[in-house]
């Protein structure tokens, strides 16, 4: 308000000095202008008076007469005086009383003396007057002075009306400024500025109360200068901030290690403990003749959530598959893992065998796996299977809610085995800060159509606050799908669905590993990989690697066929070249599993046989569980390791290759319908359909220059460095937080 008081004040000050100038110019030009008319008209009167008066003082040379003569002469508009001063000193004059006055005697000598006509103006009986005086003669002789007085005083009139009417303009002039530069200013100055003000202010963070109470009643102006001076302060302190962070990070390195997570779980997470859910348990306990061994199970999730939770500590619920999980458990089916150095609470979970017929090998690997797998398995649903599925959430959520304390929790639920936890667990704990990460793909919204109960799904995943994907891709297909089959409001510029007043953010977290492998190294000075060889009898081979669960996901028969290809198509290599598959039975009771393996085993059988040289057979398919050690070894033996993945949601298997490969050797040959084609560029990019492409793609890594490898395999390692699992728990769980 005080700008827009200014702001009128000095344009109302402009504005009267522009019209005073003005008004006085024009007043003075005015006032000459009338005062020329009179002398105009006072020398025109004066003249006929002048010839009037000199033919009648030929007549006579009485003065009474002369005087009774002047008297004709009234009436003249503005005419008040009539003066006749004769040499002699007499005078007749009208109205009689000027004839004792001494008024105007001096100009009408000076008539008399110059013989030329006079023109002031003057005052008289307090008015102003205009004298006008000639010469009068009689016959050659000069005799005295004729002088007119007009009334002025219509002019000084006329001069005050003209400065009234310039200030009734001015007035209403200034009104009309007034009114117009208030809206002008508030339009186009005050309000914006207002809204800047506010925006900074909220840019801010808003200020302390006091600091609002000492500015409410300051100009908006005011407040903009204070949130920008404030804003300033703050990029200042951001900027000292960020130096202070580089300064960790340079002294730490940019990389996210398992230290570093935990610090900032502990400063975010503020005492709350870390949940996570997921179908396959980290540790499975089995027995070995009298023994118990502890194994690490072949599966995505559990690479890549085990580290998160050795450096944050929590509480991991998972299936208990294991035919030795009870007998290591205590009394909440709890136990302390990693055995080796435990740091998180693993808790079993028991399903009886129609349960993991329904919901495990049914639904879940039956019906979702394949829906969301382009992989050309049809998905079978089952009403008895959903049952089950159902149940089992219903299980779960309830094991995980007798878990918790009263502050809000944090939590992870993993995979398409859970799709319907987010929504029991928040119905029960609104409080609860809930993510689910979809490890699989995410098909688009007419395939996922196909399952009878999709809307469930559905819900059940939004009831989660964050929604996690390995690609924009995927996110994508989930949003159409929900688009498709909810009512609910989908934003698509900040990817966030809302239904029935709850929004679920949905994100892209391509996952990783570790980066440092779980195996001890024994410094023993010979070659470590030398047994290996020699076991397998890999000395002097050209060696290829695959490590998979024996799923028709994987492309294992596309792999080997294009290892056959190349052996035909370079019979140079047969006899060089050994492929050795790690194969790690999985979900051996699904019919289509078993028929995959058959196929497989057939197809190896044939090949091996095709191209078999005394002991030489091209494809070793090593079909156990494997321990992490040996395949870390395989990964550092191996000239390039093939993932050939028909769909895949990441494939950990080409990131691990890459982390293992510390002597930058090895090329990765790697389907580009897995979610790592996206961020490996460097790798030979393969479409594993294509058999004489991949075939092609494997001389080319067996050919390939060293210097080619290194180029690419650093480019590829740089990657699994500095976006580690580490990196994409913080990533997650810093939008779990911000989601809220
Ligand atoms: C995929 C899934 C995981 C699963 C793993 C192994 O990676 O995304 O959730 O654990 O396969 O499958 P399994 O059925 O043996 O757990």
């Amino acid at each position: 308000m005080r700008l827009t008081f200014r702001l009128i004040i000095s344009l109302l000050m402009a504005t009267i000095l522009v019209v005073a100038s003005f008004s006085y110019f024009q007043s003075k030009n005015e006032e000459k202008r009338l005062n020329e008319e009179l002398r105009l008209r006072a020398t025109v009167l004066a003249k006929s008076f002048k010839e009037a008066v000199e033919s009648f003082l030929e007549r006579t040379d009485q003065p009474d007469r002369v005087q009774k003569f002047l008297e004709k002469f009234q009436g003249h508009k503005r005419l008040v005086g009539v003066i006749v001063d004769m040499k002699d000193g007499l005078r007749l004059a009208l109205p009689t009383e000027l004839v004792a006055e001494d008024l105007f005697k001096k100009e009408s000598l000076k008539v008399i003396d110059q013989n030329a006509p006079i023109d002031i103006n003057s005052k008289w009986a307090g008015r102003k007057v205009n004298y006008h005086a000639v010469p009068l003669t009689k016959g050659d002789d000069l005799v005295g002075a004729l002088g007119l007085i007009h009334d002025r005083t219509f002019i000084v009139r006329q001069m005050r009306e003209f400065w009234k009417q310039s200030a009734i303009t001015f007035s209403i002039l200034a009104m009309i400024l007034s009114i117009v530069s208030l809206f002008v200013i508030r339009w186009s100055v005050t309000g914006p500025i207002a809204r800047i003000a506010e925006l900074v202010r909220r840019a801010v963070g808003g200020e302390s109360s006091q600091a609002s109470k000492a500015l409410q009643d300051k100009s908006d102006i005011e407040k903009l200068l204070y949130g920008v001076s404030h804003m300033a302060a703050s990029l200042k302190a951001a900027r000292l901030d960020l130096i202070e962070q580089s300064r960790i990070v340079n002294a730490e390195g940019t990389i996210w290690t398992k230290e570093r997570l935990k610090d900032y779980l502990k400063s975010k997470l503020q005492g709350k403990q870390l949940y996570v859910i997921s179908n396959r348990e980290p540790y499975i306990h089995l027995k070995k003749g009298s023994e118990i061994e502890c194994i690490t199970p072949a599966s995505g999730v559990v690479t890549a959530l085990d580290p998160v939770l050795q450096a944050t500590g929590g509480l991991w619920i998972a299936h208990g598959a294991g035919d030795a999980d009870r007998e290591v458990v205590n009394k909440e089916n709890k136990i302390r893992v990693p055995p080796w150095k435990p740091t998180f609470t693993l808790k079993r979970m028991w399903l009886t065998p129609e349960e993991e017929k329904g919901y495990y090998y049914g639904f879940s690997n039956e019906g979702l796996w394949p829906l969301c797998h382009i992989s050309h398995v049809r998905p079978v649903f089952r009403i008895e299977d959903w049952n089950y599925y159902r149940e089992v959430n219903r299980d779960f959520a309830e094991a995980l809610l007798e878990e918790l304390d009263d502050l809000p929790p944090m939590i992870l639920i993993q995979d398409y085995h859970f799709a319907l936890l987010p929504k029991m667990i928040k119905e029960k704990r609104p409080d609860a800060k809930i993510a689910i990460f979809w490890h699989i793909p995410w098909p688009n919204a007419e395939a996922f159509g196909i399952c009878p109960w999709q809307e469930e799904i559905l819900e059940g995943m939004l009831g989660s606050d964050l929604i996690g994907f390995h690609t924009q891709f995927h996110c994508n297909n989930f949003l159409d799908t929900v688009d498709h089959a909810l009512e609910c409001k989908i934003n698509w510029s900040s990817f966030e669905v809302t239904r029935g007043g709850k929004t679920s953010v949905v994100r892209p977290f391509p996952i990783s590993i570790s980066g440092t492998p779980n195996i001890e190294m024994q410094e023993t000075g010979k070659d470590p990989l030398e047994p290996l060889r020699q076991e397998y009898g890999l000395k002097g081979k050209k060696i290829g690697i695959g490590v998979d669960r024996i799923d028709y996901t994987k492309g294992l028969l596309e792999r080997f066929r294009s290892i056959e290809r190349v052996l035909e198509k370079y019979p140079y290599l047969v006899g060089e070249l050994v492929f050795v598959e790690l194969g790690a039975p999985s979900r051996t009771l699904i019919g289509s599993y078993q028929d995959h393996l058959k196929e497989v085993e057939k197809l190896v059988e044939k090949i091996n046989q095709r191209f078999q040289k005394g002991n030489y057979k091209p494809i070793l398919f090593l079909e156990e569980h494997h321990g992490q050690k040996k395949i870390f070894d395989f990964y550092r033996l191996a000239d390039f390791c093939l993932v050939s993945s028909l769909h895949d949601g990441m494939n950990l298997v080409a990131k691990e290759f890459v982390s293992a490969r510390e002597d930058e050797e090895g090329v990765l040959i790697l389907s580009r319908f897995t979610g790592a084609s996206y961020e490996f560029s460097s790798a030979l990019l393969v479409n594993p359909y294509d058999i004489e492409g991949t075939a092609e793609a494997i001389h080319q890594a067996v050919t390939m220059l060293p210097e080619e490898k290194r180029e690419r395999m650093r480019k590829m390692r740089q990657i699994v460095k500095e976006y580690n699992i580490y990196r994409w728990a913080a990533d997650m769980i810093t939008a779990l937080i911000k989601s809220f």
